[in-house]
């Protein structure tokens, strides 16, 4: 299979074997019905675009089942908010306009609009995440965002003049359909702002765990300008954000229609620095990945043979990779906490280490803790600093394996 952007050639650099789906939290009394697929990634040579070469069905990962619900950081609440107020005070200021969110899970950005009355629509086809917007008095299409619901949008409210996505618009396969149904659905002097975890962090900071099924591309500058370009829109802008461990805000408007700011030119220029569009750089940060799994599995195993308790904090979907990649299930961490309550109870996917709600980390504390949270380190060591004070021990593994 070729590049899912330009048709280019794809070169693996990455192949992490058979997989769950990544929040497919399951059962412990029913085990039978999991799925597994083969995840690597390459790179195309031709327009630099980081992706898988294998596509899970999008409604086996998002579903009304599909439990990941933004609002559990607080950190992430807050930046959101600041995300709304900010358009409002900005490019949305000076209108009455209507904004189309693609990916609003339980309603964490809309809400801020709703509250200042802001004609708004989310799309997300996790219904039960939407259900939690809707009872927030958030309005949403339960839907994936494609070409044709793009065009229903369209008809039934008119043009937007701002989509705006976060971590979505990077597990969408079909990136084709998407940018078809932005171009429908966007005013002629609107613009698409999204934000997704940006590969430039990912390779320094060798933050691997942050391939998963749902992370179908890893975004850049370079790879997605050549995007932009091949349908019809301009990278007008693109910013760097510290959260969920380095992210990045692009803007695409139509050609011509916005200024082009000079951040664009100077992150094309750190990427090229930094070796970003190179496939040695790729072949390096895997290879690196391969040292930390077993860094972090030696840790487990002597740590486990001393006879010292150990527990995970945050049964994150990237955690599936961390955990089936290096074979780590319940005999090396018993448990792992986690604040969400429909993972609770459940246990994580291929690795079945049972999740357990946060009230259980402190009865007793572990002497351990792996935080696979890592993106939220701040918030949760703030929250559990009872743990520390009292002797325990984080571990993290970006970048690299470490106590704290
Ligand atoms: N924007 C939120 C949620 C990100 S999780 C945040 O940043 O925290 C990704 C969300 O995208 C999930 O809620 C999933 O259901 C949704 N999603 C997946 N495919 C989609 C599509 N085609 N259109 C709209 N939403 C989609
Ligand atoms: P994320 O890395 O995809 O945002 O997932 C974070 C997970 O960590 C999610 O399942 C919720 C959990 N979590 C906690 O258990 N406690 C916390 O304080 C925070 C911020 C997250
Ligand atoms: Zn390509």
């Amino acid at each position: 299979m070729g590049c899912r952007v330009c048709g280019g050639n794809l070169q693996k650099f990455i192949d992490f074997g058979r997989q769950p789906v990544s929040n497919a939290f399951v059962d412990p009394a029913d085990l039978t019905g999991e799925v597994f697929y083969d995840l690597a990634m390459g790179q195309c040579s031709t327009c630099t675009m980081v992706q898988q070469l294998n596509e899970v069905p999008r409604d086996v990962m998002f579903h009304s089942g599909y439990p990941y619900r933004s609002s559990e950081s607080r950190l992430i609440r807050e930046h959101f908010e600041r995300t709304a107020l900010e358009f409002l005070d900005g490019q949305l200021g000076s209108r009455t306009p209507f904004v189309v969110e693609i990916g609003c899970n339980d309603g964490v950005m809309l809400e801020t609009l709703r509250r200042q009355g802001v004609r708004h629509l989310g799309v997300d086809p996790s219904a039960g995440a939407a259900e939690v917007a809707r009872e927030r008095g958030s309005e949403v299409r339960v839907d994936f965002f494609d070409e044709a619901s793009a065009a229903a949008i369209r008809f039934e409210k008119g043009p937007a003049d701002l989509i705006f996505s976060a971590n979505t618009i990077s597990h969408l396969a079909y990136f084709d359909s998407v940018l078809k149904g932005v171009d429908v659905l966007l005013a002629p002097d609107g613009v698409l702002v999204f934000e997704d975890r940006y590969l430039g962090d990912i390779v320094e900071r060798t933050a691997f765990d942050q391939i998963y099924d749902e992370h179908y591309y890893l975004l850049s500058a370079r790879s997605m300008r050549a995007t932009a370009d091949r349908f019809g829109f301009e990278l007008v802008d693109a910013v760097r954000l510290p959260v969920h461990g380095g992210s990045l805000r692009y803007t695409l408007a139509r050609p011509g229609t916005r200024e082009v700011r000079a951040s664009v030119q100077e992150l094309l220029a750190d990427e090229e620095r930094q070796g970003l569009g190179d496939i040695a750089t790729l072949r390096r940060f895997a290879d690196t990945a391969e040292h930390v799994c077993q860094d972090l599995v030696g840790l487990l195993r002597d740590l486990r043979a001393d006879g010292r308790s150990i527990a995970g904090y945050g049964a994150t979907s990237k955690s599936a990779t961390i955990l089936n990649h290096c074979g780590i299930g319940p005999d090396l961490i018993p448990y792992i906490c986690d604040s969400t309550q429909v993972k609770q109870h459940l246990v994580t996917p291929g690795s079945h280490i049972p999740v357990r709600p946060p009230e259980v980390f402190a009865d007793p504390y572990p002497e351990y803790a792996v935080l696979f949270a890592w993106n939220h380190e701040k918030e949760i060591m703030a929250k559990e600093r009872q743990f520390a004070e009292q002797g325990g021990k984080w571990i993290l593994y970006v970048p690299g394996v470490h106590i704290v």
